[in-house]
């Protein structure tokens, strides 16, 4: 560590955020059209999503993708309409739309379709020709969405993107610019049992031992920030846990049981209209 920038906080050494800080996304924000990736082959790929794709496979993701579709309330129905999906890595999401109907589906992503990820972006390539997909994509990081360039979508879904963001505000105006009315979020909350809207700062690696985890808001957080962007209506659909299934949690190796206790996941709907 570079003890030239390190802080010193009432005694306490607090290394810098970025400490080891390729491991933050570092890459370059411009806009430019996703390009196929090379790997194709089933085995080779580091799948994140289940995905069947209907030749009697389903890829081996290490997300539990049914319940996260079932947690987040996707409706049943989304013919005709336009759909965004931020953060969209082996697509499933985006190719879950499609099948339900959607009129224009848009897939986007930047760290993990880029070189710095944890995985790349041949999931979501593979997937897409075994499902004779034709769902957009667009290599774009969140604060860098822009209406003009990539059109603004009835319906944006920004699933398990929130707590990786540097600027977690900025980057809701910007999913509120490119939405013409439902977005749909799901994202890790924490401080739940603060009343007050607030914020937990990930300095390091110490939620999910990910250094790319920046904030997380808490509830009332969470709502203040999406009605601040313009969403007027907001619906919990799913989270967090109530604290009796909490107090159950154990603590971890990084986190205490406390820590441990005030997180959850969350999903919510919002509308402007
Ligand atoms: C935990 S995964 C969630 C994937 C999928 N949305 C889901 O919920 O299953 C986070 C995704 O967000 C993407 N991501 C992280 N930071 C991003 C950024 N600044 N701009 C665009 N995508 C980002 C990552 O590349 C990754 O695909």
């Amino acid at each position: 560590m570079n003890s030239q920038s390190e802080l010193t906080l009432a005694g306490v050494v607090c290394p810098p955020h970025n400490v080891g800080g390729d491991l933050k996304m570092e890459k370059n924000p411009s806009e430019i059209d996703s390009q196929p990736s090379s790997v194709s082959s089933f085995d080779d790929i580091r799948w994140f999503h289940r995905i069947d794709l209907g030749d009697g496979k389903i890829t081996p993701g290490i997300d539990d993708t049914a319940a996260k579709l079932e947690r987040i309330r996707l409706p049943d129905d989304l013919a005709g309409r336009s759909v965004l999906d931020v953060g969209s890595w082996d697509g499933f999401f985006a190719f879950e739309c499609e099948r339900r109907g959607a009129q224009r589906v848009c897939a986007v992503d930047s760290y993990c379709w880029g070189e710095d990820g944890w995985a790349d972006k041949s999931g979501f390539d593979y997937a897409k020709r075994k499902l004779g997909s034709k769902v957009e994509e667009r290599y774009c990081e969140v604060v860098d969405l822009d209406p003009e360039s990539l059109g603004v979508y009835d319906l944006t879904l920004f699933l398990g993107v929130l707590y990786h963001l540097e600027d977690p505000i900025k980057a809701l105006r910007q999913i509120s610019a490119v939405t013409r009315d439902h977005l749909i979020l799901e994202t890790k909350v924490d401080l739940l049992e603060c009343r007050r809207p607030a914020w937990s700062y990930y300095g390091g690696s110490e939620l999910n031992r990910d250094p790319t985890n920046w904030w997380a808001p808490n509830p009332p957080a969470l709502c203040a920030a999406l009605a601040s962007v313009g969403f007027r209506r907001i619906e919990v659909v799913s989270g967090p846990k109530p604290f009796w299934q909490r107090l159950m949690r154990r603590p971890t190796r990084e986190r205490s049981w406390w820590r441990e206790f005030q997180c959850c996941r969350m999903a919510v709907h919002a509308w402007k209209s």
